[in-house]
């Protein structure tokens, strides 16, 4: 496993290895390295013969008083982490190398990029979109693999490759668990430990609104959010952005429950900002 920091670099290796007929497994990551990220690892070094994570918190997603600052940067802990996992290469661009001075393109998908966390983080779509967009041509991936954690941005993702042809396939992958069903995510490591406790109300929530269709209990939309709502709101720490109930494709808000629903919600825990979904079909459940 080896490090590389240059795009110039990267690009050099994906070349040579796409010219003897290898495929190039891309994680795209921004460090703070978890279980979460592993599922995406192993499923990336099954599928290609080379894989590449790239780790690099990048600022163009992250709002005015967002925690970019305070995002956990860990290098160290990161590599050690990622010994014997089958990486090839850790591409970790200095923020100079990704967006050098002058650099003044982006990359937006509309529509999508204004629903759910959109509405909440104006440019955070965009800030992501670019960065991948960059990713994928500096690494030229055959498949790149992403959460279903962040669900919207998946889409967003798998949007943009087939507007601009990137000729990338990309992969969604379960959500991963702790043992009580919180989500597990890099932001975690933010909660106190009573904040901890109340976070587990976001899937307990997600749990109910699964019962609630499965069991057909209740079809009615709003009827639905208002029971989601009162179950996050038993927990004193919580402050909700958002419960949504959407069309697993368009993100659209459904008016009625169809076969497939993705239902989305956005909570704070004091001063940490959690996501969480559950795709639920009618017949038979699809949960991660
Ligand atoms: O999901 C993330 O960690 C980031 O949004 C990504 C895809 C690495 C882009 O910076």
């Amino acid at each position: 496993m080896k490090i590389i920091k240059t795009v110039s670099q990267m690009q050099e290796l994906s070349l040579s290895w796409l010219k003897q007929g290898k495929s190039i497994g891309l994680i795209p990551t921004m460090g703070a390295l978890h279980s979460g990220h592993f599922s995406l690892i192993k499923q990336s070094c099954k599928e290609n013969n080379f894989s590449v994570l790239s780790l690099f918190v990048n600022p163009t997603q992250f709002g005015k008083g967002e925690d970019y600052k305070k995002y956990p940067r860990c290098l160290k802990k990161d590599k050690k982490l990622l010994e014997g996992k089958g990486i090839e290469i850790i591409f970790a661009p200095s923020t100079k190398e990704m967006y050098p001075q002058g650099c003044s393109t982006y990359i937006e998908v509309e529509k999508m990029s204004g629903a759910l966390c959109g509405m909440f983080r104006p440019g955070h779509f965009r800030g992501v979109c670019t960065i991948v967009g960059k990713l994928f041509n500096v690494i030229k991936p055959t498949r790149a693999y992403f959460g279903q954690k962040d669900y919207q941005q998946f889409k967003i993702i798998e949007k943009m490759v087939n507007d601009l042809n990137f000729g990338v396939k990309t992969i969604m992958m379960p959500i991963i668990r702790e043992k009580d069903g919180l989500a597990i995510s890099s932001r975690n490591a933010y909660l106190s430990v009573k904040e901890r406790e109340e976070a587990v109300v976001l899937v307990k929530a997600l749990k109910k609104a699964e019962e609630m269709i499965k069991l057909k209990k209740k079809t009615n939309v709003q009827d639905m959010i208002n029971q989601i709502k009162k179950i996050i709101q038993t927990r004193s720490k919580t402050k909700i952005d958002y419960i949504k109930i959407c069309h697993p494709e368009s993100l659209k808000e459904v008016a009625k429950i169809g076969n497939e629903v993705l239902v989305a919600l956005a909570v704070w825990i004091g001063k940490t900002r959690l996501i969480d979904n559950i795709l639920i079909k009618r017949k038979g459940v699809k949960i991660a």
